[in-house]
């Protein structure tokens, strides 16, 4: 094998027998470990690593064996939740009914206390018409759904024909949206071209994918500051406000719903502010537009907003969440983040809102769809037990303690990367750290060579899982060449499992990241062996080191 690896290895090995500690004092955990899980595995194992990699996973960092990472696994903070006792205990109380188990009621009831009382069933029990609730396994399946049955809606209404965009929207911004929509004419089985479109701040890459495969555009407009890089602003996650004016002005038939992603995941885990999510809710309410979020994060969100936002300093998260939640005609989000879950997931439609008066049957057809997809809506794709451990992290999300542990805890992971000299978005967000790869090569790296990918691959090698958010995750192979993502976006994410891990993990991921860039020089290119052209093509593909 070549020399490199071996160079990396060794570095890696004399770093191991560093007895230095962080010195800095934090403050303690507010729980305590009660119950631990030995590694399969050792930091040393570096040969071992660099066989399964190399050989095995093709330095594809997802076809990687978890039981083999004796670092940290930073792959996602989706579904890697450390449940609490109270969780666990939760799910031994689990009700395995084929209809209306216990653990359905106990959610439906903590969906109202966490998100706020129009978010609760009024009167009787129905399921269809007045149930605020849909249960789905995960975030994604409550989207297909979502969108599936939207676009049914809207087809039954009759698709309008295609015609051009109002000359009056901002150049920019039409000139974005006609080249999202010929990206998507002429495809099979579609209309001749896309007629709807779906604006957010930034939607997440699978909530993308469902718009797309309705035949919907997806459109994102995120805040100035988020583009121009703003680290002094602490709501890099908010809407372009007049953008979203403009395009609603102008084009307000086209558009069948607006979104906020709270917190915006793409744009690094930025946080949405109350003002935003006010004047969003302003200007849909002009229009007659309903408002939806993807709530997957909503209580580190509310924290920020707590925290960063003038007038809302002092007030409780619960009271912030609700706030956030009125300005909603509907949501969905994936237990999985801020359920503090290992499955789940759920679309929830307010009873009385824009939303369901404008499309009466779009409830009954939600339940029709889930239950044909799912299961019976009471326990929508997840064990009895599953409902039990949701109602119970919901309450244990919103806790102070616990939030200001989390979101300090992967600031300080940031602030340790950046005193190590590695280039990271900033502010950091709420659930991960992205580093600028694009920064960390000092611009010299070429776009296929992938250097991203590498530096993801020798990591693992090191012993701790990070993942590429760039070039290739969000790029395309013509045939002849790389087209890297619109805008460009370059990163490698380091996504922190809620109560997983403690600084002194993190602090070792850092200090590994540190040893690859001050041998950055050295770090090889990496070849697509097999998937460049395939679509999702990073879960997939095969690379080799070419050396
Ligand atoms: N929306 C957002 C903002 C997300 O971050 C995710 C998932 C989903 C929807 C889909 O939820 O995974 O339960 O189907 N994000 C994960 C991540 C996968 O790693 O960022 P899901």
């Amino acid at each position: 094998m070549p020399d490199v690896l071996d160079f990396f290895i060794s570095t890696f090995r004399s770093n191991l027998d560093l007895k230095h500690e962080p010195s800095a004092y934090y403050r303690p955990r507010p729980y305590r470990n009660a119950a631990v899980r030995f590694r399969a595995c050792s930091p040393a194992d570096f040969e071992e690593r660099k066989e399964i990699l190399v050989k095995q996973a093709g330095l594809n960092v997802f076809l990687f064996r978890a039981d083999k990472i004796p670092g940290c696994d930073l792959l996602s903070d989706s579904g890697t939740t450390t449940m609490t006792m109270e969780q666990w205990a939760a799910m031994l109380l689990g009700d395995e009914a084929y209809g209306s188990n216990e653990g359905y009621f106990e959610l439906k009831e903590q969906v109202g206390m966490t998100f706020g009382p129009q978010w609760r069933q009024k009167g009787g029990l129905f399921v269809g018409e007045r149930e605020p609730l849909f249960i789905f396994h995960q975030g994604r399946a409550a989207e297909n759904a979502f969108f599936s049955v939207l676009s049914r809606e809207l087809k039954k209404r009759g698709l309008p024909a295609p015609k051009p965009l109002s000359r009056n929207l901002l150049p920019e911004l039409k000139a974005r949206v006609e080249h999202r929509i010929a990206s998507m004419k002429g495809r099979a089985n579609g209309p001749s071209e896309p007629f709807f479109i779906v604006p957010s701040n930034s939607h997440f890459d699978t909530t993308e994918g469902n718009i797309e495969d309705k035949f919907m555009v997806p459109l994102n407009l995120p805040c100035r500051e988020h583009l121009a890089n703003d680290e002094r602003y602490p709501f890099r996650g908010n809407m372009d406000i007049e953008e979203l004016g403009n395009l609603l002005d102008n084009e307000p038939g086209r558009v069948p719903l607006v979104y906020l992603t709270i917190t915006n995941n793409t744009g690094g885990g930025q946080p949405v502010s109350m003002e935003n999510m006010r004047r969003v809710r302003e200007i849909t309410r002009t229009h007659g537009i309903p408002l939806f979020i993807d709530a997957c994060r909503f209580a580190e969100n509310a924290w920020f907003i707590q925290q960063k936002e003038k007038d809302h300093a002092g007030r409780s998260i619960e009271d912030i969440v609700h706030e956030i939640f009125t300005h909603a005609d509907g949501f969905h989000i994936s237990f999985k983040k801020d359920g503090l879950g290992n499955i789940g997931g759920a679309v929830c439609l307010r009873e009385e809102s824009f939303f369901t008066k404008n499309y009466p049957q779009f409830m009954n057809d939600l339940t029709d769809y889930q239950i044909m997809t799912e299961g019976h809506p009471t326990y929508g794709g997840l064990a009895g037990r599953d409902l039990k451990a949701l109602a119970e992290g919901l309450r244990t999300v919103t806790r102070q303690d616990y939030l200001d542990l989390r979101i300090r805890q992967v600031e300080r992971f940031g602030e340790r990367l950046k005193t190590l000299g590695i280039p990271i978005v900033q502010p950091t967000g709420g659930h991960a750290i992205y580093i600028d790869i694009d920064k960390f090569f000092d611009g010299g790296a070429k776009d296929d060579e992938f250097k991203g990918i590498a530096f993801t691959a020798l990591l693992l090698i090191a012993g701790h899982r990070f993942c590429e958010l760039g070039l290739y995750s969000f790029g395309k192979y013509d045939g002849t060449k790389e087209l890297p993502p619109e805008p460009r976006v370059n990163n490698v994410r380091a996504a922190v499992p809620r109560l997983a891990y403690e600084d002194r993990d993190l602090f070792a991921a850092a200090e590994a990241a540190k040893l690859l860039y001050d041998h950055r020089d050295r770090i090889p290119a990496v070849r697509v062996e097999y998937g460049r052209d395939l679509k999702l093509r990073h879960f997939k593909s095969r690379f080799a080191f070419s050396i």
